[in-house]
């Protein structure tokens, strides 16, 4: 498998395509034990989950609806950075089972600012599915459901997942090669 140049970047080979199949097909049948007779609601968060959301639910056989949010983010109004507000949310989620589909949880902030704003319309329960999670960036008490992989610090692209909008179509994961 070979390095990949994206901008003025090189990335290697860190995840291929069947660990990636394989941890996927794992995260369905947690997801499918838990959730079968409840009827969730599927909420990806584009653009980075959109792969491993595709894949992902392509492994469920019940009844479960598949929704998706962005989250625009604007300065100027926190001291602590940007503020995300939630676009795409038409669904009525009161009462209902809500898992999140994120692509990689890294500092946590992104879902720390979601959750609450999910949870304003009183939804049944809500649980967090990643593909990726850099445990040790985490700065905010955050604790996803569903991991896929806990991986490193260091950045990665592919499947899904962008360096300044390029890498997102390669089917496996790269890591930024130092
Ligand atoms: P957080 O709010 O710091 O957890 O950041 C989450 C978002 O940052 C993810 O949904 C990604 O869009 C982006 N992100 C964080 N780390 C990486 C990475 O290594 N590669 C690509 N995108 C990343
Ligand atoms: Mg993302």
């Amino acid at each position: 498998m070979n390095n990949i140049k994206l901008h003025d970047k090189v990335f290697e080979p860190y995840l291929d395509k069947s660990t990636i199949e394989n941890r996927v097909l794992e995260l369905s049948i947690d997801i499918t034990k838990v959730y079968k007779d409840q009827n969730p609601v599927f909420l990806v968060v584009l653009n980075g989950a959109f792969i491993f959301a595709s894949d992902l639910v392509k492994c469920l056989d019940f009844d479960c609806e598949i929704h998706f949010i962005k989250l625009s983010s604007y300065e100027g109004l926190s001291t602590t950075g940007d503020i995300k507000t939630v676009i795409g949310l038409t669904e009525n989620i009161e009462n209902r089972a809500v898992v999140i589909i994120e692509d990689i949880v890294d500092t946590g902030k992104t879902l720390y600012h979601l959750v609450p704003e999910l949870k304003k319309v009183h939804p049944k329960s809500i649980a967090i599915c990643t593909l990726l999670q850099k445990t040790e960036a985490l700065t905010v008490d955050l604790k996803a459901d569903f991991i896929g992989f806990e991986i490193s610090n260091r950045f990665v692209v592919g499947y899904g997942l962008d360096y300044d909008n390029l890498g997102r179509n390669y089917p496996m994961i790269y890591q930024l090669k130092i």
